[in-house]
């Protein structure tokens, strides 16, 4: 079966205006990416890793170029339209958890459901099922700071997939964690994709996560290089 584009990326260009000139971060960035494809990311740091990240995830918007999932052009939608199509098709999982402090494990899980406007019962039972399926039964209620890393990091990953996105975004999800812990974290990404048929982008400096991509693109000085 041919493999299908989900999301295409043409000629990203990204700068920052720094002082009288211009700082070129992303200098001409393509890529595609295939359904249920895990697509690693390295680079040097600076090289505008995170910056194409948060771009492909239309949480940042380019200077010039063209984003495409199937047939919608992202970059020429409405906000509001592009919020609740993020919300619905995207998630993401950063090196920081980004819980909220005063919310359960469960109800951290269960809030982009909630915005998206999810009944409270549905939102509860497809949280605590992720929860459960990343070992964390017995924390569902509790709060962020009675958990390890590890486990804060399977929360953010149960947040990021409990609307059921069928991309997601992953900036240096391990590099907070020891390399057990690490180990983990990186076995549940790739249950996760076969299981939801993901499409994973994950942008990692740790070498033995990188190694276990089909497809690792580097990046330098905003360019993809080989
Ligand atoms: N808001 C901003 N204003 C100006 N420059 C910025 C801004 N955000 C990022 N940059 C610059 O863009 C470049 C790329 O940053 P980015 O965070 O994408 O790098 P990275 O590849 O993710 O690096 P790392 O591996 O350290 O996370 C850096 O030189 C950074 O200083
Ligand atoms: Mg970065």
């Amino acid at each position: 079966m041919a493999k299908k584009i989900l999301l295409s990326a043409s000629n990203i260009h990204k700068s920052y205006s720094q002082g009288i000139g211009e700082l070129q971060i992303l200098k001409g960035i393509n890529l595609q990416l295939y359904e249920g494809e895990a697509l690693g990311i390295v680079g040097t740091s600076g090289s505008g890793k995170s910056t194409l990240l948060q771009i492909l995830g239309t949480l940042d918007r380019p200077q010039a170029g063209e984003l495409i999932y199937e047939d919608k052009n992202l970059l020429a939608m409405p906000e509001e339209d592009l919020a609740s199509f993020r919300n619905e098709t995207m998630g993401f999982v950063f090196q920081f958890h980004h819980l909220m402090s005063e919310l359960t494990a469960l109800e951290n899980v269960m809030l982009p459901c909630r915005i998206g406007g999810v009944p409270k019962d549905e939102a509860e039972a497809q949280a605590h099922d992720l929860l459960n399926l990343l070992g964390l039964n017995e924390r569902l209620s509790h709060y962020p700071s009675q958990m390890s890393g590890g486990e804060l990091q399977r929360v953010a990953i149960a947040r990021a997939l409990v609307r059921k996105p069928k991309i997601l975004f992953a900036d240096e999800p391990t590099g907070n964690l020891d390399s057990t812990n690490s180990g983990k974290i990186q076995e549940i990404f790739f249950l996760l994709k076969e299981k939801f048929n993901l499409s994973l982008i994950v942008v990692t400096h740790d070498v033995s996560f990188a190694q276990r991509f089909p497809r690792l693109l580097r990046m330098k000085d905003g360019q993809w290089f080989s």
